[in-house]
């Protein structure tokens, strides 16, 4: 079995390889990403050495060269994590998120159209949902809500899903959609809430709460993400859309509070500023159809999952530091300097 994993140098897709050549020691796994400001060569450091993976530098919309390491390799499966990810980013500068998330999926799959393979799953995510009202907790996600974005990056996420489905109907490509909720553990690029808290509290510098602080995401430990999607390739109906969550919704002054805690730092660190432009309020999964096709669970309570992350930036600071004091520091300053 090969698999191409694009945007495997990020956050979740590292995770995913990390798992999958440990489960499967007899898989090929390639890694295709560009290394944007968001990919980091020294996070899959671990595994260059490994008989069974390769890594690739190059664009999921560049056609030629994604072409030519199909040819190269003759994957079995692809499974999509490349993408321009974060929220903030995409109301700074929407265009690159059409260009990657959208035209890179299309290339992607007009390559698997052109050599064949038997899977290409698409990892989606819960904003495509638009946002749920914080007085309806009764309410979640289902994979027969309505799509109904809110920013250009989960417009650009939309895009993509409904390009998936239809190369599915159009040319018959045996296809998968996941679309998960909010992800934390290692490797979490730190302009993401957790990471951020982290890193600054860390410094003791001001913990930036947008708005009151009352929206609401549903966590999930990035592991348990990676099993889910491992089902879904392997077992997951062609042609189907699986949610992804685990029932873990907080508010973001909750987290920032747990994470004041954990560190032993005070909460006159949390400084609340202006709120993200269109911001949603909450995001809450029904994780139902997995459960019952698949038999997927979440297994990392938050509780632990958290302590876990928090000791993972503490032993790991050569790897957040060097991304810190990088061009993130003008990102930083640009986002949140007079904010
Ligand atoms: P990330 O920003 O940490 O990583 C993205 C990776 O994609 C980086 O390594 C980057 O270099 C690479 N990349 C970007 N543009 C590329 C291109 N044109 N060609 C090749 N590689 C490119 O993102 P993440 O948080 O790991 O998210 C991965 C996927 O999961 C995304 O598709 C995202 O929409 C989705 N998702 C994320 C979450 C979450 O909570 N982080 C939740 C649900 C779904
Ligand atoms: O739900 C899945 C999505 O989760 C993924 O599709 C995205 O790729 C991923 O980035 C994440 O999007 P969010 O916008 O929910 O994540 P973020 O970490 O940017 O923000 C989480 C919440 O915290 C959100 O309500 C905004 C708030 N926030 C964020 C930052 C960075 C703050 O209050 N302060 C901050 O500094």
């Amino acid at each position: 079995m090969t698999i191409i994993v694009t945007g495997g140098a990020g956050f979740i897709g590292s995770n995913f390889i990390f798992h999958m050549l440990n489960k499967y020691p007899d898989y090929r796994i390639i890694c295709l990403d560009c290394l944007t400001y968001a990919g980091n060569l020294s996070t899959l450091a671990k595994v260059m050495d490994n008989p069974n993976f390769r890594f690739v530098k190059a664009s999921i919309t560049d056609r030629e060269a994604v072409y030519k390491l199909f040819e190269e390799e003759h994957p079995d499966m692809i499974v999509n994590f490349a993408a321009e990810s974060h929220v903030d980013r995409s109301i700074e500068n929407p265009e690159v998120f059409l260009d990657t998330n959208i035209k890179g999926t299309a290339v992607l799959m007009d390559a698997c159209r052109k050599y064949g393979i038997t899977r290409y799953h698409q990892v989606s995510t819960d904003e495509v949902y638009g946002d749920l009202p914080l007085d309806r907790p009764d309410l979640f996600f289902t994979e027969e809500t309505p799509i109904h974005t809110s920013s250009p990056y989960s417009s650009s996420k939309a895009g993509a899903d409904l390009l998936v489905q239809a190369y599915h109907r159009t040319y018959g490509l045996p296809v998968t959609i996941s679309r998960c909720s909010n992800n934390y553990g290692p490797y979490h690029f730190p302009e993401k809430l957790i990471p951020l808290m982290i890193i600054n509290a860390l410094h003791d510098k001001p913990l930036p709460v947008y708005g009151k602080g009352e929206n609401v995401r549903d966590w999930l430990y990035v592991e348990d993400h990676c099993k889910a999607i491992d089902l879904i390739i392997h077992n997951g109906r062609v042609g189907e859309v699986y949610n992804i969550g685990g029932h873990n919704e907080m508010t973001n002054i909750d987290i920032v509070k747990i994470i004041c805690r954990e560190l032993g730092k005070p909460e006159s660190l949390i400084t609340y500023v202006a709120d993200r432009k269109g911001h949603d309020m909450r995001y809450a999964i029904d994780p139902t159809k997995i459960h019952n096709e698949l038999g997927w669970l979440p297994e990392t309570k938050f509780a632990n999952g958290i302590k876990k992350t928090i000791q993972w930036y503490l032993d790991h600071k050569e790897w957040w530091e060097t991304i810190i004091s990088g061009e993130y520091e003008n990102y930083y300053e640009k986002m949140y300097g007079n904010r």
